[in-house]
């Protein structure tokens, strides 16, 4: 019994990527992600722009094949560069969107609360910020997202991320920054509670 529960669940890792369930949303929601801040070449996320951290995998041959789908692939520190400003932004497109599942740890979680709150201050309407992140409430960085979120949904369950054998042994909320609210809360709440905090 207790090997089987051992089994069923994965402590965070800072390169699992988003389910599938979770990218269609997104995309239900926004139509393709704009930027991807924080990602690797195995995602399924498939942004328009993907940062990938100075160093890690980035195949030439796999940013040839991406640029044909007209996907941008970069290195990119996405903790030190600004995401807004990075982007030309099409003024007739109304939901663009920036989604970013950050490398998860007690130093990262922290890190990336600020730089998403930062980056959420400086939004035009037509931008948003989704962020998948562990839903621990009873932390300080959490609070970084209680207090300037405009939604956050818990998702029901327990994720299975794309790379992990097992679902993972953390619970998980979506967290939203923009003015489409309640358009948020009807495409997210097929994956869990959304409140408005
Ligand atoms: C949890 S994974 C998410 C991958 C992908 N975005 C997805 O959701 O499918 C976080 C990724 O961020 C990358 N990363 C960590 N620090 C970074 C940084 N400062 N800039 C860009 N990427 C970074 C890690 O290498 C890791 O692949």
């Amino acid at each position: 019994m207790r090997r089987a529960q051992q089994k069923s669940a994965a402590p965070p890792r800072s390169d699992w990527c988003t389910p599938t369930n979770v990218i269609n949303t997104l995309e239900q929601f926004a139509g393709q992600v704009l930027l991807d801040p924080a990602t690797n070449v195995r995602s399924q996320v498939r942004a328009k722009l993907n940062w990938v951290r100075p160093g890690d995998e980035l195949d030439p041959s796999f940013v040839v094949r991406e640029a044909g789908k007209y996907r941008k692939w970069i290195h990119q520190d996405g903790l030190e560069a600004d995401w807004v400003q990075s982007l030309e932004l099409n003024p007739s497109v109304p939901r663009n969107l920036i989604y970013v599942n950050p490398p998860y740890g007690r130093k990262e979680n922290k890190a990336w609360a600020r730089k998403i709150r930062e980056q959420a201050s400086l939004l035009p309407r037509n931008l948003s910020i989704v962020a998948l992140v562990p839903a621990n409430t009873e932390t300080n960085w959490f609070a970084e997202y209680w207090n300037e979120a405009d939604v956050i949904c818990f998702v029901r369950g327990r994720l299975k991320f794309q790379g992990a054998e097992h679902v993972a042994d953390f619970a998980s909320a979506l967290v939203y920054f923009g003015v489409a609210r309640s358009e948020f809360r009807s495409y997210f709440h097929a994956l869990g509670k959304c409140i408005e905090p």
